[in-house]
């Protein structure tokens, strides 16, 4: 998972090379659609801005979500599109949101982009990657829980042993299981800032004692659920962030939902105290920056064919074990 999302990357459109935004590459036939979305452009909507990963489209009474197939590591967008990664994140969300709908409303309206965009071209362009939802007021924090000890919080704990505040066991190794799920909390860093890890009091004074008692108890609840049901698709969920916005004065989830963008997923076989398991999704890249000593900043050099195909893979991959196809 990220943890540092800085909003810089709104604005990163201007920045990015006019080639990028035509679909790169189209081979259609077989199992997958294999056409990649640097970044949409509807005519038939006003953008209302774009994400790291998603571009938002006003649609009078709804937001049209448009996952893109950019792909950001060390908090930098990179020029390269991983194809396929817009549409995998929107069926897995779209796959948990409808698994978790019993215990937690959600922003979900339809897929059907057809009443909002009548241009075919346009329409194919955005379509198998977009999400028509309820335009919700975001809250000010975001909600992470963690089952196991990783990345912030595992850096929180060497210094104190607590992670927002929570105090835990002496004794844990890096990616050690937690003897519970616990609730940590973040601010929504305004752009070009960093998300900081919060107590649960901070994060009450954010949203107010009763809001943030009930995405406490939600997240919790969906968390133990999702990871119940990951085991047994062989993977772990270490950890995974939440959005939540309230529609009429009532919370439901925004955004995406248990996806390898938004949690840290791993293969259940490679896990092992002690040390950081392969990360379900971005791991090639990550390596592959590493290997070229990239300095994290912007602007992130391209990455090459092979690197790219295994991302895609592993997106892929983590789609399939969790939803079955
Ligand atoms: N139903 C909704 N109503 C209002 N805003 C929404 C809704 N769903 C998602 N959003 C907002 O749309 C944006 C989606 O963009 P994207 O997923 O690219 O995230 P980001 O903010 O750049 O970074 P990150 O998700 O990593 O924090 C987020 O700011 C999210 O809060
Ligand atoms: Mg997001």
């Amino acid at each position: 998972m990220q943890r540092s999302r800085g909003r810089e990357a709104r604005e990163f459109t201007s920045r990015a090379d006019a080639h990028r935004s035509a679909p790169r590459e189209r081979a259609h036939g077989g199992k997958h659609q294999m056409d990649t979305l640097f970044e949409s452009h509807l005519k038939s909507l006003p953008l209302l801005f774009r994400g790291k990963v998603r571009d938002i489209y006003d649609a009078g009474q709804y937001l049209l979500l448009v996952a893109s197939d950019r792909l950001s590591a060390f908090d930098v967008v990179l020029p390269t599109p991983i194809p396929e990664k817009g549409r995998i994140l929107t069926e897995l969300s779209l796959f948990w949101f409808d698994r978790m709908k019993d215990v937690v409303p959600n922003h979900v309206v339809s897929t059907d982009v057809s009443p909002y965009i009548r241009d075919a071209a346009e329409r194919a362009q955005v379509e198998g990657r977009t999400v028509v939802c309820r335009k919700a007021e975001p809250l000010k924090i975001e909600t992470i829980v963690r089952g196991y000890i990783a990345g912030t919080g595992w850096k929180d704990y060497q210094r104190d042993g607590t992670i927002c505040g929570i105090k835990l066991p002496a004794g844990l190794r890096e990616s050690d299981k937690l003897p519970e799920p616990i609730f940590t909390p973040s601010t929504k860093a305004p752009r070009g800032q960093h998300d900081e890890n919060i107590t649960f009091e901070q994060a009450a004074k954010i949203v107010g004692p009763s809001l943030a008692q009930q995405v406490r108890e939600l997240s919790l609840k969906v968390y133990v659920l999702a990871a119940q049901y990951a085991e047994t698709r062989g993977i772990i969920i270490c950890d995974t962030k939440f959005e939540w916005g309230l529609l009429d004065g009532k919370l439901i989830l925004i955004d995406e939902l248990l996806t390898p963008d938004s949690s840290r997923f791993w293969p259940r076989d490679n896990w092992q105290p002690g040390r950081t398991p392969p990360s379900f999704d971005k791991q090639p890249v990550r390596d592959y920056l590493e290997s070229i000593g990239f300095n994290k900043k912007p602007p992130a050099p391209e990455l090459p064919p092979q690197v790219v195909r295994q991302t895609t893979e592993r997106y892929r991959e983590a789609l399939v074990r969790l939803r079955g196809h």
